[in-house]
């Protein structure tokens, strides 16, 4: 089964604008050191680029939540599939994530994670959906607000396709 992607952010713009995210958090953790949490899978080719545009002493770890089926309904439920292999205690965390689309992960996610004493947590999301939002939260640092539609690529997936999509799409149709 095929769809159809229509172009909605190039390459071109994700990565620049992954640059100017990496230049931000390095000014604004000056003098500190970064503890990155990749949520898997869909942040982890964001992550990856964000880190490398992050000029400061960084240790990245990886955490798995799961909210969805196979299609591009939420269930509602969130659950840890995998934690960090780290301690977070007195560490400048910050969560990097795909999109926020209801909410409902990432609240249940920064719930656990401040309850392990970070020094500081914040949240960067190179997506956000805020037409979706259920619960309310919101990201420190946001790539690119979205229209409320079903975008892949860029770690972004359709029943775990189209993640390694260089930009990012609009699933149109199936054909
Ligand atoms: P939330 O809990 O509803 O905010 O859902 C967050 C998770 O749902 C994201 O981390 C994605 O994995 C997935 N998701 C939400 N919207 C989209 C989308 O448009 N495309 C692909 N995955 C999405
Ligand atoms: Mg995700």
């Amino acid at each position: 089964m095929n769809h159809k992607i229509r172009e909605l952010l190039s390459e071109e713009e994700v990565d620049n604008r992954i640059r100017q995210l990496g230049e931000q958090i390095t000014k604004d953790y000056e003098g500190e050191e970064i503890f990155l949490v990749c949520t898997l899978k869909g942040a982890s080719f964001f992550a990856c680029e964000l880190a490398k545009r992050i000029a400061l002493p960084l240790t990245l770890d990886f955490i798995a939540v799961a909210s969805y089926g196979d299609g591009t309904q939420s269930s509602g439920e969130v659950r840890m599939i995998k934690d960090l292999d780290e301690s977070i205690e007195g560490k400048n965390v910050i969560v990097v994530e795909d999109i926020v689309d209801t909410g409902r992960t990432l609240s249940y996610l920064m719930e656990i994670l401040k309850k392990r004493n970070p020094r500081t947590l914040k949240l960067c999301s190179l997506l956000d959906k805020p037409e979706r939002r259920v619960v309310d939260i919101q990201a420190d640092y946001t790539g690119f607000e979205v229209p409320d539609l079903f975008v892949v690529g860029y770690g972004l997936d359709y029943a775990q396709r189209y993640r390694n999509l260089p930009y990012i799409g609009v699933v149109e149709s199936e054909g």
